[in-house]
C-alpha cells in the first residue's frame, strides 16, 4: 500500500515536473506611453541547471521562448543549482544553460538579475557567462527601453547587496518601471515608490510541491509573503507583481501541481481612474 502511495506519487510528480506551462498574461500599467501599448515581455527564471533539472527540460523551455518572439526577455537568476556537488568540474558542465541562452534574441534586448544560487556559485562567473548571450545584468541599476518605459534590476535579497533606492535613482517621476528581482520580497522595500508598476519575480518555484484543493505548498522557498498562489498578483493600486515558478526544481525533480512555467506578458495601458 505504502509503496504503490509512492509510485502514484511519484508518477503524479514526474508528469507535473516534465510538463512546461506556456503562461500569456496581460499587465495593464499606467502611464504606459501609445507606442509601448502590448509591448510583448518575456520572462524565464530558476533553471537550476545540475542536480535537478535537466537538459532537455531546460533546452525545451528556451525553445518556446525563442519562438514566442518576444521583444523584450527577463532572466530572473538561479541560473544553475548550488548543491553540495558544485565542485569546479560541475560548475563547469552546468554552464551548458549559458549556451542554450545565447540561441535568445530580442530586439529590446536580454536583461538579468542574479539569484542567491548564482552568488553560491560565484557571481563573477556567472556574470561573465550572462555577457556572453549576451545580456545585461542589472545590479541595482536601470535601463530606458524606449518612451519613458524604464527597466531596472536589483541584486539578491538573500545574499546578495540589494539597493532598490540605488537602482531606481535619478529616473523621472513619470517613469513607468517594470523592476527585475530574483525575490519578490523587494515590494517589502518598495513603500511609496509608485514608479514601480511591475515586479518580475522568481524564487518561489511556486512551492514545488502544492497540495490540490488546499492549494497549499509545505514549503516555499524564502518568501512568507508569497506562499500562496505565483503568477499575476495585485500588489497595491498602481503596481503588480508577477512570478514565475521557474523551470528548474530545488533538492528533488519533483513537482506537485506545481508545473514549471515560462511566461509572456503583455504590456497594456491601464484606463485611468475615473
Ligand atoms: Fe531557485
Amino acid at each position: 500500500m505504502i509503496l504503490s502511495s509512492f509510485t502514484l506519487v511519484g508518477g503524479v510528480a514526474c508528469v507535473s515536473t516534465r510538463r512546461l506551462e506556456v503562461l500569456h498574461k496581460q499587465v495593464p500599467l499606467a502611464g504606459l506611453a501609445k507606442r509601448m501599448d502590448g509591448l510583448k515581455v518575456g520572462v524565464m527564471s530558476d533553471f537550476h541547471a545540475g542536480a535537478s533539472a535537466t537538459r532537455e527540460n531546460i533546452f525545451h523551455a528556451i525553445s518556446i521562448m525563442k519562438a514566442e518572439k518576444p521583444e523584450v526577455i527577463m532572466l530572473l537568476g538561479d541560473f544553475m543549482d548550488a548543491d553540495f556537488l558544485r565542485t569546479r568540474k560541475n560548475i563547469g558542465e552546468r554552464a551548458y544553460v549559458f549556451d542554450a541562452l545565447q540561441g535568445l534574441n530580442a530586439p529590446l534586448g536580454i536583461y538579468a538579475v542574479l539569484g542567491n544560487h548564482d552568488h553560491y556559485i560565484d557571481q563573477g562567473f556567472v556574470k561573465k557567462e550572462l555577457s556572453r548571450i549576451p545580456a545585461v545584468v542589472l545590479d541595482n541599476q536601470s535601463v530606458s527601453l524606449d518612451n519613458g518605459l524604464v527597466v531596472a534590476g536589483v541584486d539578491d535579497l538573500l545574499i546578495g547587496r540589494p539597493n532598490p533606492q540605488k537602482a531606481l535613482k535619478n529616473l523621472c517621476q513619470n517613469s513607468t518601471v517594470m523592476l527585475l528581482s530574483h525575490n519578490p520580497n523587494v515590494n517589502l522595500h518598495l513603500e511609496g515608490e509608485a514608479r514601480v508598476g511591475l515586479v518580475i519575480s522568481g524564487h518561489t518555484h511556486g512551492g514545488q510541491i502544492r497540495i490540490p484543493l488546499l492549494n497549499w505548498a509545505p514549503w516555499v522557498p524564502g518568501s512568507g509573503r508569497y506562499k500562496g498562489p505565483s503568477g499575476l498578483i495585485r500588489e497595491t493600486k498602481h503596481r503588480w507583481t508577477f512570478i514565475t515558478k521557474g523551470i528548474g526544481t530545488r533538492l528533488a525533480p519533483v513537482r506537485v501541481a506545481c508545473p514549471p512555467d515560462v511566461a509572456i506578458l503583455y504590456l497594456t495601458r491601464a484606463k485611468p481612474d475615473v
